[in-house]
């Protein structure tokens, strides 16, 4: 695909969404693992299937549903992404990232991601929630590969400040309130799917990442090149590998999520009110 297919592929994407919808939201909320039954305490205004999306890709994974809704959120008026895309599926990182460009073009301003992550620092304990001040993307393909999308953004983009502190600080304040331990660190990125080694997790250990996990960097860097504000939120599912001892599975890391989702849900919706 040339360049300026994909950019006429994310016009035609937004073309449609705003056709679907009366009011456009700026924030979009992008449900991980354990979010899932937010949707339920929402009414949606819009339901809009990815796959009645042009040129969206299709989720693959279960329990991440492809489904865009518009709903009130705490009050405001919100896009939640209820299921997302992976490198893992197959998809490139610009795949991956084709929502991030299409809610840029809406007009969306604000990004808040949740994602399920291993914990790396003997802190983050299975259950508890991570906020996400910086990420180690080494091993991630560059969503900006290619040809720069000027319409959004630089060549080269400053990621000093990927993720937004006026909003993390608001987050925090919501936790504070509602009781709920809410720690900060750095999400370190694999491409997946298989889990890390324990030697991977020492490596990432010593690079500084306090948490792993498959997602959330490409759009996040896509976001911040399309000027967008980030919010990302850990879900610590497990303990990452070699860290307990104990082999990790996916049965565990759901689990956790659905364990932890009260505190995530709770967070949010409090989080929102103050947007
Ligand atoms: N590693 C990578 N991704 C994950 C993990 C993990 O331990 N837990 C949840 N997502």
């Amino acid at each position: 695909m040339t360049d300026s297919e994909y950019y006429s592929d994310i016009l035609a994407a937004a073309k449609y969404i705003r056709s679907q919808i009366a009011d456009v939201p700026d924030v979009c909320l992008v449900l991980g693992s354990g979010l899932g039954p937010l949707t339920e305490r929402v009414t949606p205004i819009s339901t809009i299937p990815y796959e009645s999306i042009p040129h969206f890709p299709k989720t693959t994974v279960a329990g991440h549903e492809g489904m865009l809704l518009v709903a009130e959120l705490s009050g405001r008026l919100t896009f939640i992404m209820k299921g997302r895309f992976h490198y893992y599926e197959g998809y490139s990182t610009s795949q991956a990232t084709f929502y991030v460009r299409v809610m840029a073009q809406l007009g969306v301003k604000t990004l808040v991601m949740t994602n399920a992550a291993g914990g790396i620092n003997d802190q983050m304990k299975p259950s508890e929630l991570m906020v996400i001040t910086d990420h180690i993307g080494l091993f991630c393909d560059s969503p900006l590969r290619g040809p720069n999308l000027d319409q959004f953004g630089p060549r080269f983009p400053d990621q000093t400040l990927v993720y937004d502190v006026s909003l993390r600080e608001k987050l925090l304040e919501s936790a504070k309130e509602l009781n709920i331990p809410l720690h900060q660190g750095v999400y370190a990125y694999t491409r997946g799917p298989q889990y890390e080694t324990p030697a991977e997790i020492r490596a990432l250990k010593t690079l500084g990442g306090d948490a792993v996990g498959m997602s959330t960097v490409a759009e996040a860097i896509a976001a911040s090149h399309s000027g967008m504000k980030v919010l990302a939120v850990s879900c610590i599912t497990n303990y990452a590998a070699g860290i307990s001892g104990q082999p990790l599975s996916h049965e565990e890391v759901m689990q956790n999520a659905n364990a932890s989702s009260k505190n995530s849900i709770a967070l949010m919706e409090r989080f929102f009110s103050k947007l």
